[in-house]
C-alpha cells in the first residue's frame, strides 16, 4: 500500500539574534537607538511568553521570505537524499509573502533552479500558524493519490519587516521572529499504518477571523514601493490581536485536537517519542500539556530561542532538537497547531 512519509527535514534562521532587551530599543529599520522605542522589558516578555530572543534578517530588503525558504528547502532536500530536480510539487505556507501576488512558492521554485517548461505545480497556502500542518495534509493526499512523488512542504516567515516597533505594537511585535522550516514528503510502500504520516486532521472557525488579523500587507517589505500616508493608519497596516481570546481558543483547540489524534490512531503517550506544539507562547503550550495530560519530558519547544515563527515553528522545532541530538530519524511525533483564522490541526508522523 502506498503511504506518504517525511523523507527529509531542514530549517533555517537568520544570523542576527535580537534579545528581549534589544527589541525595545529598535527603530523600524532595526537600528538600535539610544532611547527605548517600545515600553517593554525582558522580564515581561519572558514571564508572559517564554521568549528570550528571536532572529531577524537584515533590514535592507536584501532578504526575502523565499530566501529563508530556499535555505531550509535545500537542507530538507539534502536530508531526503534527493536533489531539487526530484521535487515535483511545492506547497509553501506563509503570511509574509515576497509580494502580494504571485505567491512565494514560484519564487522559491526559481531559486531552487527547477523553473522552466517542465516546472512543477506550486501552491501558496494562507493558514498562518497552522500552515505547516495544512501543507502536510495536502502533501500526504497528493502522494497517496499518486499525483506527486516528492512534495516539498515549506513554512517560511519574514515578520521583522512588518511589525510596529513603537509601544502601540508591543503585544504583537515582541512575539515574532524570522525563520523557515521544510520537509520533503515522498511515497513509501508499506502496510504499517504507523509508518510515515499516519494522521492529519484540520479545522477552522471563521468567527475568530478578526481576533488576529492584518488588513493591509505592509509595503515597507517592498523597498521598491514608496509608502504613501493615504494608504492608512497603523491599525490598518500592522497585525492586530485580541491576545486573550487567541490564547484561550489556542489552548482549547490544541488540547482537543491532540486528544483526538491519539484516540483516532490508537496511540498512547508511551508509543509516542515527542509532542511538538506550535510555538506561539510557552504558556499556551504548558496549558495544553496540562489539559491533554502529556508527559512533560516528551514535549519539544524552541520559542525561547526563536519566538513565534508562524508557519515555520513545527519543522524548526524538530530540527532544532534533532541537531542537538535529541530527536532521531524515525521518531514518532504528535504535533498540533493553532493560529489566525482561527485555524488549527493535529498530525501524527515519523520524522
Ligand atoms: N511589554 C510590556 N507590557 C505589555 C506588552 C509588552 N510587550 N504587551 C502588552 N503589555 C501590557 C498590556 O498593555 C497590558 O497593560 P494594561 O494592564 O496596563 O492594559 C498588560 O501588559 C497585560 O496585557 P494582557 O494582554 O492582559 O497580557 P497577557 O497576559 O494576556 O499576555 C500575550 C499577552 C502574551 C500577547 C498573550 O495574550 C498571548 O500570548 N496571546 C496569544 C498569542 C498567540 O497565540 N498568537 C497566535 C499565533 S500568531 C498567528 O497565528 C499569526
Amino acid at each position: 500500500m502506498r503511504r506518504a512519509k517525511i523523507l527529509g527535514l531542514g530549517s533555517y534562521v537568520p544570523e542576527r539574534v535580537v534579545t528581549n532587551e534589544e527589541v525595545a530599543y529598535l527603530d523600524a529599520k532595526h537600528v538600535r537607538q539610544a532611547e527605548k522605542q517600545m515600553e517593554t522589558s525582558d522580564a515581561w516578555i519572558r514571564t508572559r511568553t517564554g521568549i528570550e530572543e528571536r532572529r531577524y534578517v537584515p533590514s535592507d530588503g536584501s532578504t526575502q521570505c523565499s530566501d529563508l525558504a530556499l535555505h531550509a528547502s535545500r537542507r530538507a532536500i539534502e536530508d531526503a537524499g534527493c536533489t531539487p530536480k526530484d521535487i515535483d510539487c511545492i506547497v509553501l505556507a506563509t503570511l509574509s509573502p515576497d509580494i502580494h501576488f504571485p505567491g512565494t512558492a514560484v519564487f522559491l521554485q526559481s531559486k531552487l533552479g527547477i523553473d522552466g517548461d517542465d516546472g512543477c505545480p506550486c501552491f501558496d497556502i494562507r493558514q498562518q500558524c497552522s500552515g505547516f500542518l495544512y501543507g502536510l495534509q495536502m502533501a500526504d493526499a497528493f502522494v497517496r493519490a499518486g499525483h506527486h512523488r516528492r512534495v516539498l512542504v515549506v513554512g517560511t516567515e519574514l515578520h521583522s519587516h512588518s511589525l510596529d516597533y513603537s509601544t502601540r505594537g508591543r503585544d504583537v511585535t515582541v512575539l515574532f521572529g524570522d525563520a523557515a522550516g521544510a520537509v520533503v514528503v515522498g511515497d513509501v510502500e508499506t502496510d504499517d499504518p504507523r509508518e510515515g504520516i499516519s494522521y492529519v486532521k484540520l479545522g477552522a472557525d471563521g468567527s475568530g477571523a478578526m481576533d488576529l488579523h492584518l488588513k493591509v500587507f505592509d509595503v515597507s517589505k517592498m523597498p521598491h514601493i514608496e509608502y504613501r500616508p493615504e494608504w492608512g493608519t497603523a491599525d490598518v497596516q500592522y497585525p492586530q490581536m485580541n491576545g486573550k481570546r487567541v490564547f484561550l481558543n489556542a489552548v482549547r483547540a490544541m488540547n482537543l485536537s491532540t486528544r483526538a489524534a491519539l484516540e483516532a490512531t490508537g496511540l498512547t503517550w508511551s508509543d509516542v517519542d515527542w509532542f511538538v506544539p506550535h510555538q506561539a507562547n510557552l504558556r499556551i503550550n504548558e496549558a495544553v500539556v496540562h489539559y491533554a495530560e502529556i508527559p512533560p519530558e516528551k514535549v519539544l519547544n524552541s520559542i525561547q530561542s526563536y519566538g513565534n515563527t508562524t508557519a515555520a515553528t513545527i519543522p524548526l522545532t524538530i530540527d532544532h532538537h534533532r541537531r542537538a541530538g535529541l530527536v532521531k530519524k524515525g521518531d514518532l511525533v504528535v504535533s498540533s497547531a493553532f493560529g489566525a483564522g482561527f485555524t488549527w490541526g493535529a498530525a501524527v508522523f515519523r520524522v
